[in-house]
């Protein structure tokens, strides 16, 4: 059989340290928050390249494979509706092969779409991708994406070693709304990272590549004796923007905040240390139509969360962003969530606050979900314990050459996501906003009534998303967003093509 991955991998947090229930030591707050560069240019070109970068406050530099020299790579901020061709220029280290970059979130063609085998952007070449912001000949909605890796078995790697960054699309007329901007607008990604007693970081098990029987498609396997699967990239130290336990010096007024979860593996149950709730305004893929009003966020691998929060009232206080238990299961439930003390707020003077927190939001369109679902894709793991098992969709590891499902240009699709395994998995699914129709037979969750491209699935879980196939075709894809799992083969294809 083609896969030689460990039978018991589920759930082995073996690779790089820190138990995720475990609060290591409270940190001391002592390097500021960094705000990556700001990108507005319409045709940017960003060199990946090796750079070493500060991430522990004190210590050797961190060398990281980055976006133009930091990580997170420079944040790229864009009108909606205006047409922005970024070239990567890969001048990574020769062992890094080919990379892939992917616009997560955004809407745009298959071939700009960082596929994970198609379109490889060699050492020393650049490759132009092409994105519109536009969604059905409109300018999307605004909306705060996640640029990253996804060369197909390398995604975990390639994103750990920093190939990551923001990119925020801004729809001019949200200012009529009065949100937070300028330095009260701030974007945070969150990741966490193991270092080693020279602050490198410890690079969790190389791949190695082996034919599969059958299929013509190579499989990843691992080196080393014995060697488990890294099935879980988790790191020892939690980072915001790339910096260990930063703090950042705020007005006694509202900030928005860009949260996304930028780690390979883990999930973090975001929560104000004074108690304070965060008042969630989008998604990422565009606004709620009505805040929500939330005391804690989970965050899954790549999921975002658009907030507001108030410091007014709170001069000379310390607010500390942390990590808490999630309330809704046990702690035991293979989750993948963090404790941990994230960065720190220091509240000082108030200051003039012309912003305001709408109570009515405009959310982007959803379209008119199908009564039958046309598509189910079951995440679990394949294969069995005599033969060897992987992590896949439908019993079916991720095949480039293969198509799991057609759909024609134009069509609206009702597709059912369902977690049969005994592990929490965070689904994404690439091309389009997607409306969340159901979970679990039920009504979204409050905050899950926007446009998503992401879903938490706890074990058993059900839920159904809906979209219609707008303006491009060709292959797209859908596939857990815990790197290890993704790069494992819990990855399919879709392919969108115009009917005969
Ligand atoms: Cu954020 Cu297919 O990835
Ligand atoms: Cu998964």
């Amino acid at each position: 059989f083609f896969c030689r991955f460990h039978p018991n991998m589920r759930g082995t947090l073996t690779v790089t340290g820190a138990e995720p229930g475990e609060e290591p030591a409270a940190p001391s707050f002592d390097q500021p928050l960094v705000i990556p560069k700001v990108i507005t240019a319409a045709n940017p070109r960003v060199i990946a390249q090796k750079r070493a970068v500060r991430v522990l406050p004190t210590g050797r530099q961190t060398p990281m494979w980055t976006y133009g020299g930091s990580w997170p790579g420079p944040t790229i901020r864009r009108p909606t509706g205006e047409r922005t061709r970024v070239t990567i220029v890969n001048r990574l280290p020769r062992r890094a092969g080919p990379t892939s970059v992917h616009l997560h979130g955004d809407h745009h063609a298959s071939k700009d779409d960082g596929q994970p085998t198609k379109f490889p952007v060699r050492p020393g070449q650049a490759r132009t991708y092409d994105f519109p912001l536009r969604y059905d000949s409109k300018p999307e909605p605004s909306s705060f994406f996640f640029y990253h890796d996804h060369r197909m078995d390398r995604t975990s790697l390639n994103n750990w070693r920093g190939l990551q960054g923001m990119f925020i699309v801004d729809d001019p007329s949200e200012g009529d709304l009065r949100l937070p901007t300028g330095r009260r607008d701030v974007p945070l990604l969150i990741a966490d990272r193991s270092f080693r007693y020279d602050n490198s970081l410890v690079e969790p098990q190389e791949p190695t590549r082996v034919q599969s029987h059958g299929t013509g498609h190579e499989q990843m396997a691992f080196t080393g004796p014995n060697a488990p699967p890294n099935d879980a990239t988790v790191g020892t130290h939690v980072l915001a923007n790339g910096r260990y336990a930063p703090y950042l010096n705020v007005k006694a007024v509202r900030y928005r905040i860009r949260l996304l979860n930028g780690s390979n593996f883990t999930s973090y149950n975001f929560a104000l240390s004074n108690g304070r709730p965060f008042v969630q305004i989008g998604t990422g893929n565009g606004l709620l139509r009505q805040p929500v009003v939330r005391q804690d966020i989970l965050l899954g691998p790549s999921q975002r969360a658009d907030v507001i929060v108030d410091f007014h009232g709170l001069t000379g206080q310390d607010v500390i962003l942390k990590s808490v238990p999630r309330t809704d299961v046990a702690p035991d439930e293979g989750t993948g969530t963090r404790v941990a003390s994230i960065m720190q707020f220091r509240v000082g003077e108030k200051a003039k606050d012309s912003s305001r927190l709408p109570q009515v939001l405009p959310s982007p369109k959803r379209v008119k979900a199908p009564k039958v679902v046309s598509k189910t894709w079951r995440f679990d793991l394949g294969g069995s314990v005599e033969e060897g098992t992987f992590w896949g969709i439908n019993d079916q590891t991720f095949d480039p050459a293969r198509v799991d499902h057609e759909v024609q240009l134009g069509d609206t699709e009702a597709w059912r996501l369902r977690n049969d395994s005994d592990l929490t998995h965070y689904v994404h699914i690439h091309a389009e906003q997607w409306r969340t129709v159901s979970r679990n037979g039920g009504r979204p969750l409050p905050w899950e009534r926007g446009l998503e491209d992401v879903w938490k699935l706890d074990p058993g879980e059900d839920v159904v998303v809906a979209a219609r196939f707008e303006d491009y075709t060709g292959p797209f894809m859908v596939h857990c967003h815990m790197l290890d799992h993704e790069d494992h083969g819990m990855m399919a294809t879709f392919e969108v093509s115009t009917r005969r």
